[in-house]
């Protein structure tokens, strides 16, 4: 927003450095240190010429000029609040040029395919995939003529293998790591494989980014995210971004967002921006707290396997892990002897946790995937998700760690006392 932003600076800041200097002038807010909140819903020209040529721009009737942007105009297609928390998103995401904001992360994910396909084109897309993903592939996309192409997540020559072979091929999207086993998926041969074919590769980074994923470097066109999670942080506030390197191909999103009206409103704006200079900070804890957790709950006679990534004992998936992630996150699944009993009983004997779905807040959460976020998946996609009865999702916060252990072991004795 700033003509005075110091990312104009020949040296490129670092993240956690750019994502409290870039963009936002406080010369436009009054002075004021941090960001207003502009609840306008509409803007006052300069004058009518300067409307006239706003909306031609707008139209595409007009070509802009180098480093020129459309006027505030109306808010169903741009606030200072979007453009504030879209600037301060940018640095956060290694390789990004420009970000979108939406009103959830299923906005973002429907707004990005919908401006990229059209009927006819054909989707690859990793299994499992986010729930909600998957409805809006089945259930919207396909009925209005585009063909989805499920391949298995993990699946490094199979899943590149699709993308050579599908025909009319436009979009792949992957999801990385898997929900909620977290079986992950090559993004690199991914790409590799959709540039050799042209087609735009798009990847939900919800589960490790910003801090321990980055797509983009990895031939990403456009990364997707529920800022729900760890970008919102706080379990308050439902969010979607998307971010690419390339501006021009954000730039039929962004007029789909004009048209649909999911950008995401200045009120929410605000909150999401100020929790982005904790996101790092945040993420690091909740990945060392949830290491520490894992790497002992493992032992525990009650359980009978623990998906997590310095867990991994697949050499292709501790491969991918190495080398795609910078460390191991907050989200693990645990694998209890007892089935749905065991698992119901120990979702019900925790005090700290609480028994709610979702992740990425500063509060650790817990559920049963099968009898809740997977609860419409058929017997043979839970069976290849990994959704046992027996498995509880576990998404860990900021708490201190030899707390929610302790938590955790005396919730697992009350399995065992069941016996
Ligand atoms: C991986 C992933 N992608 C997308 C979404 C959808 O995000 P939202 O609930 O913000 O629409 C979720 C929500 O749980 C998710 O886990």
């Amino acid at each position: 927003m700033s003509d005075h932003s110091l990312s104009d600076h020949p040296r490129r800041l670092r993240p956690t450095t750019e994502v409290l200097t870039r963009g936002f002038d406080p010369t436009l807010s009054v002075g004021s240190a941090r960001p207003a909140v502009f609840r306008s819903s509409t803007y006052v020209f300069e004058s009518p010429e300067a409307a006239e040529h706003a909306f031609n721009l707008m139209a595409g009737r007009t070509a802009f000029n180098p480093g020129e942007q459309v006027d505030l105009v109306y808010s169903r297609f741009n606030t200072p609040n979007a453009q504030i928390t879209e600037d301060h998103l940018v640095p956060l995401e290694e390789g990004a040029a420009a970000a979108l904001v939406f009103n959830s992360g299923m906005a973002a994910i429907m707004t990005a395919l919908m401006a990229h396909l059209k009927p006819g084109d054909a989707l690859v897309y990793t299994v499992p995939i986010y729930g909600g993903t998957q409805h809006l592939i089945e259930d919207v996309l396909e009925p209005w003529g585009i063909i989805g192409v499920p391949v298995v997540a993990g699946e490094t020559a199979l899943i590149a293998q699709t993308i050579a072979t599908t025909p009319k091929l436009k979009v792949v999207l992957l999801e990385s790591p898997a929900n909620p086993t977290l079986k992950m998926t090559d993004l690199a041969s991914a790409a590799a494989a959709a540039k050799q074919r042209g087609a735009l590769v798009m990847v939900d980074n919800t589960f490790l980014g910003p801090a321990f994923q980055h797509p983009l470097l990895l031939g990403a066109d456009i990364v997707l995210y529920s800022a729900t999670k760890y970008l919102g942080g706080f379990s308050d506030l439902l969010a979607g971004v998307a971010i690419s390197k390339d501006p021009a191909v954000l730039a039929p999103v962004r007029s789909k967002r004009s048209l649909f009206g999911n950008i995401l409103a200045p009120d929410e704006c605000w909150i999401l921006d100020s929790r982005l200079p904790t996101v790092h900070l945040r993420m690091n804890k909740q990945s060392k707290n949830a290491q520490r957790i894992a790497e002992q709950l493992v032992e525990h006679p009650q359980v009978a396997k623990l998906y997590y990534p310095t867990l991994f004992t697949d050499p292709e998936q501790l491969r991918i892990f190495r080398s795609q992630c910078d460390f191991p996150g907050a989200m693990f699944a645990i694998e209890l002897k007892g089935g749905k009993p065991a698992a119901f009983q120990f979702l019900r004997a925790v005090k700290l946790a609480r028994n709610a779905v979702s992740l990425g807040g500063v509060e650790t959460l817990a559920c049963h995937p099968k009898s809740t976020t997977h609860s419409g998946f058929s017997e043979e996609a839970c069976a290849l998700a990994g959704v046992t009865d027996g498995l509880v999702r576990v998404s860990i916060g900021i708490e201190d760690w030899r707390d929610l252990l302790d938590d955790f072991t005396q919730a697992l004795g009350t399995i065992d006392s069941l016996a």
